[in-house]
């Protein structure tokens, strides 16, 4: 069965979108737990759009185990990252104009950045993992660096429907399978909602599913528990 990670960052943009001190994401993230989650995922961006160095404290505090923190390969968040000791480390790439991370890193271009930070984040003792496109090469560098998971980035996916979504869908369960023969654990995330979250949750060895948007948004409807909590039932359903 895959954990549930919830991505508490839209929580975060609520509060930043005036400055001020609600809506608080670490009662978000203490809600999300409670009603099911295994993981709580948040993102320090380098422009602190929504999480805050104090955040990341705060939920650190106080979500004692499956803190999952995504960052970018710079210096300075490496530093806050390695100093916070996650549980695990998930390394994203970062464009300030950027929505929302776009696309997974690419490690066959230029992979000593990547290399350095994997290095740094192991060395304190975090596991990491890599946020990359369901691509054979991409796990097969993914191993090279020795990193304990990789998160297959399913926006294409989310994106698609018809025969090209099945394509897409393919994609994951061939880059999952090279995944985990690779010995890596295998996670995923982006664009998953409660529609078709189902065959993602189904693939072999699916260990973490990380979700953000589709969970906030419905919770502003029906309470946040609830909506972690179908979110749940859902992935259980799915991978019996
Ligand atoms: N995984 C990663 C690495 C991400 O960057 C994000 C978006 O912050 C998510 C999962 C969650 O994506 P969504 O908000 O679309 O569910």
């Amino acid at each position: 069965m895959a954990y549930l990670g919830v991505n508490v960052d839209h929580v975060a943009t609520v509060r930043e979108a005036r400055k001020t001190y609600e809506p608080e994401p670490a009662t978000a993230a203490a809600v999300a737990l409670q009603a099911g989650a295994d993981v709580i995922t948040i993102h320090l961006r380098e422009d602190r759009r929504h999480i805050q160095d104090r955040d990341v404290r705060i939920i650190r505090e106080t979500v004692p185990f499956g803190l999952n923190l995504e960052l970018a390969c710079e210096e300075e968040i490496l530093d806050i990252a390695c100093e916070s000791k996650p549980d695990q480390a998930t390394l994203v790439p970062e464009r300030r104009e950027e929505v929302t991370t776009e696309g997974g890193l690419d490690l066959t271009a230029k992979p000593n950045r990547v290399r350095s930070a994997v290095d740094r984040l192991q060395m304190a003792g975090i596991p990491v993992s890599l946020f990359l496109d369901p691509a054979i090469e991409q796990m097969e560098k993914a191993a090279e660096l020795g990193v304990a998971a990789v998160e297959l980035h399913t926006g294409s996916y989310a994106l698609a429907s018809g025969d090209s979504q099945q394509k897409e869908l393919n994609r994951l369960v061939s880059a999952g399978a090279k995944c985990v023969e690779l010995g890596m654990k295998l996670h995923a995330g982006h664009g998953l909602n409660y529609h078709n979250v189902g065959p993602v949750a189904t693939i072999k060895e699916m260990r973490e599913l990380n979700i953000g948007h589709s969970i906030i948004s419905r919770a502003i409807f029906t309470g946040l528990h609830e909506a972690v909590a179908e979110m749940r039932r859902l992935i259980d359903q799915a991978s019996g």
